[in-house]
């Protein structure tokens, strides 16, 4: 009440205030003071002030300050990722400038590369307008200068047609040199399969690859990697699956790196009906994809060699417990030096994610351990040299070790080993003991992690 009275003084200005008809009617009476001043009498009830709507109000407007605060959190992100990628441009665009300078130059031509990354681009920039909603000057003109450069290189390589076969010639040995390179580095890391450590010390940054090989931002349910264990003639094999919701309806394989860049793919498994997964967490170990199917819910095995296709039911597994970025991730594949592994959670463990060694002979469970990690609080989990490892989000860009479960001296432990994420989310993360790699497919990006052991 005497809010509403100081605030009808404060709204007229002394001695100019004439109380209307209006106000004098019954509840609301205005006189003049002993002063001269203004008094304005406002009679209303207690009851009738809406405190509840007060309060929903300051609800909504306490819930508005904070998705604010997220999208700023996201502008933010996102320009990060913008700067990223606008280097990145400016790079190619210095590329695409020596092509055309010096077109004899063959050894620097990849014209389907080009293209490949010039399509990542439109596909980044637009998912980025999208994302935020809106128009923007700047995206225009990265628009324009991408569909400028795709032009410029389909112009350069028809202008080079006629020695298409000297780049063919060329690009041969420059495949070849990298392969050598490769092969190089394999044989000169000499910790690979050495487990005479203390587990992981740290986490490189990320190797962003590229967007999947459908070209497609909205899959971002999927998988890539290598074959943990390859058969003789598949060491430089690269598998790679996804699609837009956690199914799994096929599985693409590259002879090696390259191919995989160029989307090139020797073989496409389609899944045959009743084989279709559920859930990401698939791998390739010993040429054979093993994955989730949910019915009957168990573990799958497509044998790469035979094209055969058999399942097993894990009984105490259940399929009510997923990580937290993608729903159906009952059971994660994981290979390490020791060989294959599968994680679940299940009633008897109430959630906390139990960790199987997987006998390949008998395509059956070999050993189960329990861990302290619930699976319901974790991003992803994988193996690497018999420890189980579980991750969590700190922020958008960071992620981080923070469990780990030693099934040689069943001793947990916490951590804090952060990296770095492209993307927020991942649907895939698992340890790859031929190369001490993390392979992860980062919210539809092929993303790649060195793996450093403390071996003081
Ligand atoms: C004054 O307020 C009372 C209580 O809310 C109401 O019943 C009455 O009708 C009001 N009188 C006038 C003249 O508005
Ligand atoms: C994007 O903007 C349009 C028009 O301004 C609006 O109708 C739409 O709801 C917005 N979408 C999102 C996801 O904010
Ligand atoms: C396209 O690129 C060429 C060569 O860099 C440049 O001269 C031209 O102005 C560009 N066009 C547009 C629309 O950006
Ligand atoms: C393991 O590493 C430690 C420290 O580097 C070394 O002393 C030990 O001999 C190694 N053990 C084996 C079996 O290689
Ligand atoms: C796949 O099939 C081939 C040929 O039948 C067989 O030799 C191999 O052991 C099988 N691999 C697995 C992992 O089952």
């Amino acid at each position: 009440m005497l809010l509403i009275l100081l605030l009808l003084q404060a709204l007229s200005p002394a001695g100019a205030w004439i109380p209307s008809e209006d106000w004098e009617s019954g509840n609301v009476t205005a006189s003049v003071g002993e002063a001269g001043q203004c008094v304005c009498h406002v009679f209303l009830p207690d009851t009738e002030f809406p405190a509840d709507r007060v309060q929903n109000m300051q609800q909504v407007s306490k819930d508005l300050i904070l998705e604010v605060e997220i999208q700023i959190k996201k502008m933010v992100s996102y320009e990060g990722k913008l700067e990223v990628y606008l280097s990145e441009l400016k790079d190619l665009t210095m590329r695409v400038a020596m092509l055309e300078s010096n077109p004899d130059d063959y050894i620097k031509l990849d014209f389907e590369l080009l293209r490949v990354e010039l399509r990542e681009f439109e596909a980044l920039v637009s998912q980025l307008k999208d994302s935020l909603n809106s128009s923007s000057p700047m995206f225009d003109a990265l628009y324009t200068e991408i569909r400028n450069m795709t032009l410029i290189v389909n112009q350069l390589e028809t202008y080079d047609k006629s020695n298409l076969e000297l780049i063919r010639i060329e690009f041969g040995k420059l495949q070849k040199k990298l392969e050598e390179c490769q092969e190089d580095q394999d044989v000169i890391k000499p910790d690979i399969g050495n487990c005479n450590h203390t587990g992981i010390m740290s986490i490189s940054k990320p190797t962003v690859v590229q967007l999947n090989a459908h070209l497609n931002a909205g899959f971002q349910y999927g998988g890539w990697g290598k074959d943990s264990k390859p058969i003789r003639g598949f060491e430089s094999m690269y598998w790679y699956g996804a699609y837009s919701s956690p199914s799994v309806y096929d599985f693409y394989l590259y002879s090696d790196y390259k191919k995989l860049l160029l989307r090139s793919a020797f073989k496409i498994h389609d899944i045959p009906s009743g084989w279709e997964g559920t859930g990401n967490n698939y791998i390739v170990h010993g040429n054979a994809i093993y994955y989730q199917h949910n019915t009957p819910f168990g573990m799958t095995k497509l044998n790469l060699t035979s094209s055969k296709y058999d399942s097993r039911v894990i009984p105490e597994a259940s399929n009510r417990f997923s990580y937290v970025y993608s729903p159906n991730q009952n059971l994660d594949f994981s290979a390490d030096e020791n060989g294959l592994w599968v994680m679940y959670a299940s009633e008897e463990s109430k959630g906390k994610l139990v960790l199987a060694k997987v006998d390949e002979k008998a395509f059956g469970i070999a050993d189960q351990w329990k861990t302290g990690a619930y699976k319901q609080l974790a991003g992803n989990a994988f193996v690497a040299c018999g420890v189980m490892y579980a991750t969590r989000s700190v922020d958008l860009n960071t992620e981080e070790i923070y469990y780990s479960y030693d099934t040689r001296t069943k001793e947990e432990k916490q951590h804090s080993i952060h990296f770095q994420k492209f993307q927020e989310k991942y649907t895939n993360l698992h340890y790859n003991p031929s190369d001490q790699k993390l392979y992860m497919y980062n919210n539809g990006y092929y993303v790649s992690y060195n793996v450093k052991f403390n071996r003081s």
